[in-house]
């Protein structure tokens, strides 16, 4: 059974982050979604509006689950029979810091494999970044993110 890993920080998810999601759901047996739980690192979202927006925008996928971990991807991945884990690739600038990521988890434990998944063009400019910078003018991020967190996003920037 192939179980594969989709790490990552999701402050908050994007379109592109979905369609890594629905392309990799295809492909594989299950999913794991797992949101980074890292108190040293700054996020507009917290740990439970980041799991509540990926549980929403995933309902549809039956072998996709979200979680979180802290720590090492790597500790979660061996405690969790993980075999794959998966990034998405979005330009060259990407592959330089996640070839490396791989090439560290490869070490701490040669039996798991990275697969880079190559982001679908339309969502190649597309990162919670942006989409953080738009929602914080004003901006429509209508089509940057699931119709199932359009609200909460706005209204979290509505608040701030
Ligand atoms: O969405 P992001 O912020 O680019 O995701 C980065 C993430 C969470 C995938 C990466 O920072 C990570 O795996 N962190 C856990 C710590 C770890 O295992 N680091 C690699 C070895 S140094």
């Amino acid at each position: 059974m192939e179980k594969a890993i989709y790490p990552g920080s999701f402050d908050p998810i994007t379109k592109g982050h979905l369609d890594i999601i629905s392309r990799t759901s295809a492909i594989v047996d299950h999913l794991i979604v797992a949101v980074l739980k890292n108190p040293r690192k700054q996020t507009v979202f917290t740990i439970e509006e980041r799991l509540e927006m990926l549980r929403r925008s995933t309902a549809r996928y039956p072998n996709v689950e979200i979680d979180f971990f802290s720590g090492l991807l790597i500790d979660y991945v061996k405690k969790n029979n993980i075999n794959i884990i998966i990034k998405g690739l979005r330009a060259i600038s990407d592959f330089e810091f996640e070839f490396q990521m791989a090439l560290v988890n490869r070490k701490l434990n040669p039996a798991v494999e990275t697969l880079f998944m190559v982001t679908n063009s339309k969502y190649s400019y597309l990162s919670s970044s942006i989409v953080k910078e738009i929602a914080s003018f004003g901006g429509e991020i209508k089509d940057l993110v699931p119709p199932e967190v359009y609200d909460l996003i706005i209204q979290k920037f509505r608040c701030a």
